[in-house]
């Protein structure tokens, strides 16, 4: 993990308040499912937002975003050759190399952000066979990233008129899979967890909290599990089915 100074490279916009950023750094020590913490340079807002990795190569790391408020605000001001701040990798990541087999992949809302890397890299083992699942509400983002990979792909809108007309788990059939990650709304999440958990399927889920520090310190991130309560930017934001106490 390192703090440091970059520039942005690429900043566009894929859908209604949400964009890519691309940044210079070196995205080969990057896990699918970990984040950084971000910052504008900006010296009257200290504050660092806490962001998914969406895609990383040798010279880059990419991130999507929703603006939610002040903080990624700020952040879709950014132009090209712009100075950011940057903190991580941090957090765990999805345990892509601990699964094998048919693997599903399930996102809602911006929860899809990390699915991209989570799915390119379990590709890397070609015994995997991944399916992904986006859910969204209105308006479909990002589908021309993601159907560059080589998965099969389930889209649902809960109000809008593309794909399956309703919840992106009414699609998701738990007993196809010999693993499944999860990432988005906290209702989705577990929804998914006592579908999978019904038929025995392995869930590892991306669990979301408001973030100060992003390293550990502050325990502003709590998050009660059946092994006392863990900090999702350190313990987390990965948690396996096993220990979460959500009920089924
Ligand atoms: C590990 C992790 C990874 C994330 N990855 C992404 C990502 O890839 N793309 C993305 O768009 N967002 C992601 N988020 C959420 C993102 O960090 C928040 O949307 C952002 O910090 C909001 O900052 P803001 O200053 O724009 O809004 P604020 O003004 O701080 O908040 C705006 C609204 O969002 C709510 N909010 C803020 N932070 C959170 C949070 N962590 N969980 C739930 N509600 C929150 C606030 O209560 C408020 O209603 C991630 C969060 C975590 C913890
Ligand atoms: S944000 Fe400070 S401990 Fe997690």
């Amino acid at each position: 993990m390192e703090y440091f100074q970059t520039k942005v490279i690429n900043h566009y916009q894929v859908g209604k308040g949400i964009f890519v950023m691309e940044l210079v750094a070196n995205g080969s020590r990057c896990r699918a499912g970990q984040f950084f913490m971000l910052k504008t340079a900006d010296a009257s807002r200290p504050l660092m937002r806490p962001i998914s990795i969406y895609q990383a190569t040798d010279n880059s790391v990419s991130f999507m975003y929703r603006i939610s408020g002040q903080g990624t605000e700020e952040l879709s001001h950014l132009k090209n050759n712009d100075t950011i701040f940057i903190l991580g990798p941090l957090g765990n990541g999805f345990p892509c190399e601990k699964v094998s087999g048919r693997i599903a992949l399930i996102g809602g809302g911006i929860g899809i952000a990390p699915l991209w890397f989570t799915a390119e890299t379990l590709l890397k083992n070609t015994e995997n066979e991944v399916d992904v699942y986006l859910g969204y509400r209105d308006e479909l983002f990002a589908l021309d990233h993601f159907v560059i990979l080589d998965t099969d792909f389930f889209i649902a809108t809960e109000y809008g008129d593309e794909g399956y007309h309703g919840l992106i788990t009414d699609l998701f059939e738990p007993d196809h899979y010999d693993a499944v990650f999860a990432c988005g709304p906290e209702p989705m999440m577990k929804a998914v967890f006592t579908m999978c958990k019904e038929v025995r399927t392995p869930l590892w889920i991306s669990a979301e909290r408001r973030m100060a520090c992003g390293v550990g310190a502050c325990l502003g991130c709590a998050f009660p599990t059946l092994n006392g309560v863990k900090r999702v930017c350190k313990d987390g934001p990965v948690f396996a089915d096993k220990e979460l106490c959500w009920e089924s």
